[in-house]
C-alpha cells in the first residue's frame, strides 16, 4: 500500500471519520553540493519516488493530535501556547510546523486544532530527508485548511523553522526547496543565498544510467553535535577570511590566509569553495548530456567530505570504494553524513556487479548487505485528494 493509503486508512481507524485532504512530500536525493546551503551556496538535489503522506482535518477542541503508521501511540496537545519546548518527541516536526506558520502570517492557524495521521515510506535516518518529507507535506495541508495562500518558498522556509527551533536541528533550506519544488526527471538547482531554484533536466535512462541509493545502516541524527560544530566551524571561517559566508570565499584567498585559519577551519572552508565549484561545474555537463563525465565530481565530492569536512564514516567509505571498484562513474555520502546512505552513479549494465561488490564488503565486515534501491527524479510535494 501507498503511504497515501496508509495515512487515509490510519486517519480513518483514528478518528472515526474522514479526513478533509490527503497531502505528500517526496524525500531528497542531493545529486551533488553538500553542506553548502548554509553557506549562501548552492546543491543540486532531486526528489526521490519515497514519500510521506499526512491525512489531516481541522478539529474545534482546542487539540492537536497526531499518529503515524511508524511510530507507537498518539500525540495529544493543547492548541495555544504551542511553541518550542511544548513538545519534545517526534511529533514536533509536523507541529513545529504549524508553529512555524503562524509566526509568517501572524495569526494563530487552526486554533480550534488539527488531526493528522501519517505514513512514510521514505527510510528515517538514511541521509533521504524523511523529516523534510514530513514538514513539506503538513506545510502544505495546513496551507490548504486554512487557506493560508502562501508559495511553496515561504513552506520551505516554515519547515526549515520547524526542524530548527522546534527539533533543534540548525539544518540549511536544502531538503525543504528539493521537496516542495522538484520535477519529475530533473535535478534542483539551487541558489541558497537567494533561494533561486532552476530545474535542469537530467535524463539519466537516456543516457544508460542509473542512481543507486546504497543504506549504510548508520543511523545519523542531526541534532547531535556533529552538525551544528560543522556550520559554527564554517561561520568562523568565513570571518577570519572577511567575508559574509563561505559562498564570497576564493581558493586564493583561503590560501593566503591558511596560517590564520588553522588547519580544521581551513580544510572545513575548502570543502565548501571546491563543493561550490563542483555544482557549478556539474551543471553545464548535465546541459550538454554529458551525464557520465559527473562520475569524477561526484567522487571528489565524497573524498572532499571525507577528508576536508570530515562527515563519513568506515561503512559509507566502504560502499564508495566498493561501487567505484565494480563499474560505478561515482559514489558519495549524501545528506549530512555521520551515517546514512551513498549515492552510487552506474552505467545500467553495471548495477548487478555494484550491488554484488557491496554485498561482498558487507559481508566481509560481518554486517548484512543493504540492497541498492535505484531511485529516479520525482515529483515534487502535492494534495492527493
Ligand atoms: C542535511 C541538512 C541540509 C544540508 C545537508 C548537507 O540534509 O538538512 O540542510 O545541510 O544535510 O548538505
Amino acid at each position: 500500500m501507498s503511504a497515501g493509503s496508509r495515512a487515509a486508512a490510519l486517519f480513518e481507524t483514528t478518528f472515526a471519520g474522514a479526513p478533509e485532504g490527503l497531502w505528500s512530500a517526496p524525500g531528497r536525493l542531493n545529486l551533488i553540493g553538500e553542506h553548502t546551503d548554509y553557506n549562501d551556496g548552492f546543491a543540486l538535489p532531486f526528489a526521490i519516488p519515497q514519500r510521506t503522506a499526512v491525512a489531516a482535518d481541522p478539529r474545534s477542541d482546542g487539540r492537536l493530535v497526531v499518529v503515524s503508521a511508524e511510530r507507537p501511540g498518539l500525540v495529544d496537545t493543547a492548541s495555544a501556547g504551542l511553541a518550542p519546548g511544548t513538545v519534545t518527541d517526534w511529533s514536533a516536526y509536523p507541529l513545529g510546523v504549524l508553529w512555524a506558520l503562524r509566526q509568517a502570517s501572524g495569526e494563530e492557524v487552526l486554533g480550534g486544532g488539527l488531526s493528522l495521521a501519517i505514513a512514510s515510506d521514505v527510510p528515517p535516518g538514511a541521509g533521504l530527508s524523511s523529516s523534510a518529507a514530513l514538514e513539506s507535506a503538513t506545510a502544505l495541508a495546513i496551507n490548504d485548511l486554512a487557506g493560508l495562500r502562501l508559495n511553496r518558498h515561504q513552506l520551505a522556509a516554515a519547515g526549515r523553522l520547524a526542524e530548527n527551533r522546534m527539533v533543534g536541528a540548525p539544518t540549511g533550506i536544502l531538503d525543504q526547496l528539493a521537496s516542495l519544488l522538484s520535477r519529475p526527471d530533473a535535478a534542483l538547482l539551487l541558489d541558497c543565498r537567494d533561494g533561486e531554484t532552476t530545474p535542469v533536466d537530467l535524463g539519466l535512462a537516456a543516457a544508460g544510467l542509473a542512481v543507486l541509493v546504497v543504506d549504510s545502516g548508520v543511523q545519523h541524527r542531526l541534532s547531535d553535535g556533529g552538525y551544528a560544530q560543522r556550520r559554527a566551524q564554517c561561520e568562523a571561517a568565513a570571518e577570519v577570511l572577511g567575508v559574509r559566508s563561505l559562498r564570497d570565499a576564493t581558493l586564493a584567498g583561503l590560501e593566503a590566509a591558511r596560517e590564520r585559519l588553522g588547519d580544521v577551519l581551513y580544510r572545513r572552508a575548502r570543502h565548501v569553495i571546491t563543493e561550490n565549484a563542483r555544482v557549478l561545474s556539474t551543471v553545464p555537463l548535465v546541459g550538454q548530456g554529458e551525464l557520465r563525465e559527473l562520475g569524477p565530481l561526484i567522487t571528489a565530492s565524497h573524498v572532499s567530505l571525507r577528508d576536508d569536512f570530515e562527515v563519513s564514516v568506515p561503512e559509507l567509505d566502504a560502499i564508495v570504494e566498493a561501487a567505484l571498484g565494480a563499474g560505478a562513474l561515482g559514489a558519495r555520502l549524501v545528506g549530512g553524513g555521520f551515517g546514512g546512505s551513498a549515492l552510487t552513479l552506474v552505467p545500467r549494465e553495471r548495477t548487478d556487479d555494484v550491488a554484488a561488490a557491496v554485498a561482498r564488503t558487507f559481508a566481509a565486515r560481518g554486517a548484512a548487505a543493504p540492497t541498492p534501491v535505484e531511485v529516479h527524479p520525482s515529483a515534487a510535494a502535492r494534495r492527493e485528494a
